[in-house]
């Protein structure tokens, strides 16, 4: 019997030390109890991984929820799912594909005329290192769904957001925006060779150069933006890496992954906590790596590069109007008018079209 003790507690002390360490590596749950009923929460790629665990959340919390999905099927199941996991018989699947303009804007359209309120926006689709592709318009496909189809999006519900102030607009961006570079002069790899991993690198660094370009615009209108790196989290994510496709990685690498790795329902603890937190309701064009407040790479900071790159994305993806909210300095709202033609311009010479804004 004594010959086991030993091993026994070895055994324990592992297991428990891995446990706190592996809780203290992935953060937490989000320490606000705060519920939302009577707040709708609009969110993007809400049909698996952080984004369906972000719905399942604020649905037990009370809130109405729009989930805005690709695949109906997909939403639909995870829509039922969540309503019978939270007794929450106000959640809906809405169809959105982000990598389709036409798509955005009539989600945008259907939410405008339907909701009362947009409490909430959570812009968390995205892809991740997939092959070379364009988006119906044209766009890389990675910076055209995981930035400029929610660039559209969010500007789109602008007024309905404000009318609902004080309101929240939340981006998930990656710790990985801390290598991306935003290259204007080919920012759909158009020209040079595609590199699948620096074109995810550059979707997010846009998301973060976006959250503080609007906030700085929004300044004053109660409504809030933020962005947020989930952690490393178990989703789908993966799809298109070799690390997911490879049996090595699942079976011998997986104790490993197991202490760094949290589940979606972790992974969706810091949009949670960026969505209630009752000390973040003015606090606006921060960086969260996880719930904690972090500085994002230089590159995240240069206001220059973010106006620059507020312009052309309005120019690409044809907004008539940019943010029309007051701000605290009038000279920066633009108001731009942009035709097809411009658009396309944009897309094969940005440099020359930049001039027209
Ligand atoms: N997982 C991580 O470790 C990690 C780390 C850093 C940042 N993030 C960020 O966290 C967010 C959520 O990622 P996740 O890990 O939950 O990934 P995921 O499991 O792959 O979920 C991504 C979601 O985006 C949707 N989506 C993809 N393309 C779309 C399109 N064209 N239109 C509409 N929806 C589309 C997917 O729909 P389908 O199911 O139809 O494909 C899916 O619902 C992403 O912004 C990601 O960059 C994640």
């Amino acid at each position: 019997m004594s010959r086991y003790i030993l091993p026994a507690s070895i055994f324990g002390t592992v297991f428990g030390g891995a446990v706190l360490l592996k809780n203290h590596l992935t953060g937490g749950t989000c320490p606000s109890k705060a519920r939302i009923p009577g707040k709708t929460v609009v969110i993007t790629g809400a049909n698996t991984g952080i984004g369906k665990e972000t719905a399942r959340e604020l649905a037990r919390r009370g809130g109405r929820i729009i989930m805005g999905c690709r695949d109906m099927g997909k939403c639909e199941e995870a829509a039922r799912e969540i309503r019978g996991s939270t007794l929450n018989p106000h959640v809906y699947a809405r169809h959105v594909d982000l990598a389709s303009i036409k798509s955005i804007r009539s989600f945008a359209e259907k939410i405008n005329q339907e909701e009362e309120r947009v409490d909430i926006l959570i812009n968390n689709a995205a892809v991740m290192r997939c092959p070379p592709g364009k988006t119906e318009d044209g766009f890389d496909m990675q910076l055209g769904v995981n930035y400029l189809g929610h660039f559209l999006l969010t500007n789109l519900l602008l007024d309905k957001l404000r009318d609902s102030a004080p309101s929240r607009v939340i981006n998930l961006s990656s710790l990985a925006h801390i290598i991306g570079e935003i290259d204007f002069e080919d920012l759909n790899w158009d020209k040079k060779m595609f590199n699948t991993k620096k074109a995810y690198c550059q979707s997010k660094l846009a998301i973060v150069l976006f959250t503080r370009e609007l906030a700085r615009r929004l300044e004053g209108t109660g409504i809030t933006v933020n962005a947020l790196h989930p952690g490393v989290v178990a989703t789908e994510l993966g799809r298109h890496t070799g690390m997911h496709q490879s049996q090595f990685s699942s079976t011998v690498l997986s104790p490993f992954f197991y202490l760094l790795i949290k589940s979606p329902e972790l992974g969706a603890q810091p949009s949670v906590y960026l969505a209630v937190a009752e000390e973040l309701t003015s606090v606006s064009g921060r960086y969260y790596d996880v719930m904690k407040e972090k500085e994002p790479a230089p590159q995240a900071l240069d206001q220059e590069v973010a106006v620059k790159l507020w312009d052309i994305s309005a120019s690409l993806v044809g907004l008539e109007t940019t943010v029309s909210v007051p701000t605290s300095s009038p000279e920066t709202v633009t108001p731009v008018k942009v035709l097809p033609e411009e658009i396309r311009t944009y897309q094969s010479e940005p440099t020359a079209a930049l001039t027209n804004v």
